[in-house]
């Protein structure tokens, strides 16, 4: 083996995340959401959320806003009431760097204009709408929600402690549209649960709704179904015991990206999509020429998860298209340099899908110690839908932690863009809620 390769496996190895670790993570975030639930000191937010599992039944149109990341979306949703749904009409949006550093009120505008649009294109001037903020928030109603730190890069000025319906319910007013009225506001983990168990219920009324809604993307996050504690926002991308598994890099990376600040979303920053590509990045960078004469490479977060998925797909023998990939951010490589960049990436994906797994496993101990029931996880997320294999490597954690015959119970559902028609499900849950 020659020097080079050395230094390459053991770099790789530093990614390992053995079940031993994972194990001692998944019961400190059991121990977490006990401690978060009753307010004691947590990393865990636990927050409420105000709606309850739908029946399968509702029906009506929605207007629906998703904002969780560099997009957003206004659209409208048919909700058929037999576990049906329809996008009926949607239209994206995307915000520059500037958008996501200034007043909010420029943001919440440019959404209550494409909400204005989408409306008048289809002729509705009254409608209720369902708002999915994904990022941390205090409901106190289900149409009340006073935002908390933001994530995923943004940092609005002076948002946070303001009610994020009530200035989306301003922007709208401000746009002509006071008669769309901001009916539910909810966190996309919590769209993702509530679309799986609407579809289960409305094919088979006396099917089990989803137990948790899991997101991995741009962020990651989780929304467990308590029972008689309500369905919950854990921010699990806060979780802050990761010590076990932690390297370098990720002590590098939590203390240098000023947004989220150093010790907040330690779980996130070693998981999800926003992530992974700049810690590929960071530890090429240790594995010097030819990355260190890149300048793109030499830029944060020049490479995202869509990298690592696009390196992780290619089969060819010579990796020619990690190579037009490399070329394009302006380094040349040999085959050989380009197998130790696909293993790095694959090892850190890996970790990555072990950790979401771990997680999984804290959360089902917390609903059911023995893991004697089947669970539905149903999952939605750039991540978990684009890198290949990722389920695999989840479930693998799985099989680590609890062996095979309880894993076999844990069922994950791939709910696709589920967000904005899990909104439209919970503004009519809240409908059914407000005439009770
Ligand atoms: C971030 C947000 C959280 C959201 C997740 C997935 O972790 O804080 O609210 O659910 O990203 O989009």
């Amino acid at each position: 083996m020659t020097p080079m390769a050395d230094a390459d496996d053991a770099l790789i190895a530093r990614f390992d995340a053995p079940a031993s670790a994972l194990d001692s993570i998944a019961r400190d975030l059991t121990r977490q959401m006990a401690r978060g639930l009753v307010g004691e000191p947590s990393s865990l937010k636990m927050l409420q959320t105000f709606t309850r599992q739908p029946s399968g039944r509702e029906r009506g149109r929605v207007v629906v806003v998703d904002w969780g990341g560099t997009k957003a979306r206004a659209g409208l949703v048919e909700l058929g009431g037999d576990g049906a749904v329809r996008m009926v009409a949607e239209e994206a949006l995307t915000f520059s760097e500037a958008d996501k550093r200034g007043a909010p009120e420029p943001v919440f505008d440019l959404i209550a204009r494409a909400v204005g649009r989408v409306a008048r294109a289809q002729g509705v001037a009254v409608a209720p709408l369902a708002f999915i903020y994904s990022y941390p928030a205090r409901l106190e109603r289900i149409d009340r929600a006073v935002a908390l730190g933001s994530t995923k890069g943004w940092a609005l000025k002076g948002l946070e402690g303001q009610d994020v319906a009530g200035l989306l319910a301003a922007a709208l007013r401000r746009a002509g549209l006071e008669r769309i009225r901001v009916a539910a506001v909810a966190n996309d983990t919590v769209a993702t649960l509530m679309l799986q168990s609407y579809r289960a219920r409305g094919r088979d009324a006396g099917a089990r709704p989803a137990d948790v809604g899991l997101i991995l993307g741009t962020g990651t996050n989780l929304a467990a179904d308590l029972g008689p504690a309500g369905i919950r926002n854990l921010e699990s991308g806060n979780f802050d015991g990761v010590a076990a598994v932690e390297i370098p890099y990720d002590a590098a990376l939590d203390r240098e990206v000023d947004e989220p600040p150093p010790g907040a979303q330690r779980f996130e920053k070693m998981v999800s999509g926003h992530y992974l590509g700049e810690i590929l990045r960071r530890a090429l960078l240790d594995l010097g020429p030819p990355w260190r004469g890149s300048s793109a490479l030499a830029t944060p977060f020049a490479l995202d998860s869509a990298h690592l998925s696009r390196i992780a797909a290619d089969r060819t023998a010579g990796l020619d298209d990690v190579d037009a990939l490399l070329r394009g951010l302006g380094a040349a490589s040999t085959a050989a340099e380009r197998r130790g960049v696909r293993a790095l990436g694959a090892a850190i994906a890996r970790r990555a899908a072990r950790l979401v797994g771990t997680a999984l496993v804290g959360t089902l101990r917390f609903l059911d110690g023995e893991l004697a029931d089947r669970r539905t996880i149903a999952v939605d997320g750039s991540l978990w839908g684009g890198y290949p294999g990722f389920e695999a490597l989840a479930r693998e954690s799985l099989v680590d932690l609890v062996g095979g015959e309880r894993a076999a119970r844990i069922v994950t559902a791939y709910v696709k863009d589920s967000t904005s028609a899990g909104a439209a499900v919970i503004a009519a849950v809240a409908a059914t809620q407000r005439s009770e």
